[in-house]
């Protein structure tokens, strides 16, 4: 089994009481293990206090940066203040800010570029809505969403970034994709990858997500291509989200 990486998107939640308890409870249970990267990624309000709290074996992750480097940009993050605070990884293109804040794949694109050009690793999410996959798209929109980023910045880039598949249909809805069915896609993201540079079509960390929790998180991370989760709703129990962690540290210690 190679590194798995569990990466907790909490969203648009908590507070500094709930934080702190939920980071203390994942604190107890993450040990230093190189083939295990745990990656919380709180609202940037808290990125300080996560960063404070959190035990040299988690690393920390923003959930969107500025498409511009700096300047008149009322209420936006720009990488270079991530990177000044010391945040490791940045999440890109989530369905929810390309569907409700108009991220689109050229403006994704600059914020790919932005995150390198800060040593910010990029974790990029990709994925189809229920009426794509319903009328047989879904390799088509991952193809073209992976190409369109590839294109307009450099295949060289995605040596250091990590892929996220995110099915929209389900995310937050209980509804997962099969193990089967996540594995097709991802072997197809490394086919489309494989054109542009086999290493890095080989190499790159392809993560899952949409509905992953304690019980489903071992049989996703089983197969061959996926290499981890993004992991929502189940992120902000940390009960929970330590059992998907605990997933991940008995098949790296198979
Ligand atoms: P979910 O969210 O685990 O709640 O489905 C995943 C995500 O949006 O990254």
């Amino acid at each position: 089994m190679e590194k798995l990486f569990i990466v907790a998107n909490w969203k648009m939640n908590g507070n500094k009481r709930s934080n702190e308890q939920l980071i203390n409870c994942i604190n107890d249970k993450v040990c230093e293990n190189a083939n295990i990267e745990v990656v919380i990624c709180p609202p940037f309000t808290y990125l300080t206090q996560i960063l404070k709290l959190k035990t040299s074996s988690i690393k920390i992750g923003a959930q969107n940066i500025s498409e511009n480097q700096n300047g008149a940009c009322t209420g936006e993050i720009s990488g270079s203040m991530l990177q000044d605070i010391k945040v490791d990884y940045v999440i890109i293109g989530h369905s929810e800010r390309r569907q409700m804040y108009n991220d689109t794949n050229a403006v994704i694109a600059q914020k790919f570029e932005l995150a390198h050009q800060n040593n910010l690793i990029p974790i990029l999410c990709i994925g189809e809505s229920l009426n794509e996959r319903k009328t047989g798209q879904t390799l088509s929109v991952i193809e073209s969403q992976i190409k369109s980023i590839i294109e307009t910045t450099r295949i060289e880039l995605f040596a250091k970034s990590i892929i996220a598949y995110e099915p929209v249909w389900a995310i937050g809805t209980g509804e997962t994709a099969s193990p089967e069915q996540a594995e097709e896609v991802h072997t197809n993201i490394r086919n489309i990858m494989e054109v542009y540079d086999s290493n890095i079509a080989s190499s790159i960390p392809i993560l899952y997500g949409g509905s992953v929790n304690g019980a489903n998180s071992k049989d996703l991370f089983t197969m061959g291509n996926i290499n981890g989760g993004l992991i929502g709703g189940a992120s902000l129990n940390g009960e929970e989200f330590v059992e998907i962690y605990q997933a991940a540290e008995s098949l790296i210690n198979e």
